[in-house]
């Protein structure tokens, strides 16, 4: 029934977890709170459906599939629109109390009490598409100037839709950490204002409300699932949205949470390295994977401090999965719903499908006919002309 993925090339390494405090002490509590109350108060919040697969589940041998999908999520297509628009709005609020002497709220910039202060503040970022879109349409709400570096790699339709939001696109010839580089140099010289996804030394303040966004996410799940998930598996770019999401996870159900898969290309595993070398590892992208949100060569530092605590398994899948997974999720098994999920979204349901159809590794997870898998759709049809492609199978 599902061939392409009972000979999945699959590597997979298993991880001794680090014991410690980083889910309560990176992204805390009150982080948390604070992002939430905030979010849910922008005009056009919605939470984003959960799926079930109960067929899907049935083929597999296993109790169930839950999908959140974040297609829906504020028009913009991915989880993402949470994190950036939500640094960008924390950035704003910390410098214009700096400069205006005065403590300005979330709630000052989000009613434009300060619209032509922020004017004159330029935000800035490397993206491979949605981590920019979420920045611009923040830095458009919010009335900043936004300028967006994208890597060789990045679709025209993806940078378009950052254009369309009113950001400066800027393409560079090298690959996604060029372009990283390249952000904070051209920043450094112009007094403009990082607002990245990922973290480095001495910089954390941005990417740290970008993966508190992100909790809006985990606090809808957590209200909409009845049962608890045994495995949630999360795909890794550089490692922000798993981080979060874990640290959510661990706060919210404690020992209870679910077992942590880190799933990333083989093109781009950088967080499998650091699992197999146990310590953060770069890596080099010698060529561009289709799953683009996922191709990060550096893992976050505040990223990998969590997963070291939380991730038991790390897996590389190819990106021949990638296809048939979302042609998968839009022409579903039995009475499942039909979805539509991006490149990028679909690794975790890739990996989930191909490790129960993998006797050994399905063993050695611990899949089993009561096992309840939670995936992140983490974004829906990014890029439509691609997505179109896709299913035609062209
Ligand atoms: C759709 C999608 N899923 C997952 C990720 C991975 O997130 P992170 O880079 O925080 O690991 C990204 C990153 O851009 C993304 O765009």
């Amino acid at each position: 029934m599902l061939p392409t993925f009972e000979h999945a090339d699959l590597s997979h390494t298993p991880f001794q977890r680090h014991t410690g405090t980083a889910s309560e002490d990176i992204i805390t509590r009150d982080a948390f709170n604070t992002a939430t109350a905030e979010i849910t108060a922008w005009e056009g919040y919605k939470p984003t459906p959960l799926h079930q697969l109960t067929s899907l589940a049935a083929e597999l041998g296993i109790d169930d599939i839950l999908y959140k999908d974040e297609g829906p999520r504020f028009g913009l297509g991915s989880f993402k629109a949470l994190g950036g628009a939500y640094a960008a709005e924390r950035v704003l609020q910390r410098e214009l109390s700096k400069k205006l002497d005065i403590p300005v709220s979330l709630a000052d910039i989000r009613n434009g009490r300060y619209v032509s202060e922020a004017k004159e503040i330029t935000l800035v970022s490397a993206t491979d598409g949605n981590h920019g879109r979420s920045l611009a349409w923040g830095a458009q709400r919010f009335g900043a100037t936004c300028n967006i570096y994208i890597h060789k790699g990045v679709s025209e339709g993806r940078a378009e839709a950052m254009r369309q939001l009113g950001a400066n696109v800027i393409r560079i010839d090298g690959d996604y950490d060029a372009s990283v580089h390249l952000a904070r140099k051209e920043a450094d010289q112009n007094g403009w204002f990082v607002v990245s996804d990922t973290s480095w030394e001495g910089y954390v303040d941005p990417p740290l409300d970008v993966m508190a966004g992100y909790g809006v996410m985990t606090n809808e799940l957590t209200n909409q699932i009845h049962t608890l998930p045994t495995h949630i598996f999360l795909q890794g770019g550089v490692g922000g949205l798993a981080a979060s999401v874990c640290s959510a996870l661990r706060q919210h159900w404690g020992q209870d949470a679910p077992r942590v898969i880190i799933v990333e290309p083989n093109l781009a595993a950088c967080l499998f390295e650091s699992a197999r070398n146990d310590t953060i590892t770069t890596v080099a992208i010698n060529d561009e994977t289709m799953m683009a949100g996922l191709s990060c060569g550096e893992p976050s530092p505040i990223g990998w401090k969590v997963l070291r605590e939380e991730a038991s398994d790390f897996i590389q899948i190819s990106d021949d999965l990638v296809a048939p997974s979302m042609r998968l999720l839009a022409n579903p098994l039995g009475h499942d719903p039909s979805i539509e999920g991006g490149e990028s979204a679909v690794a975790g349901l890739a990996a989930a499908i191909s490790i129960a159809l993998n006797p050994k590794l399905r063993d050695l997870m611990g899949l089993d006919k009561n096992s309840k898998v939670l995936l992140i759709g983490s974004e829906g049809a990014t890029d439509k002309a691609l997505y179109e492609k896709i299913m035609a199978n062209e």
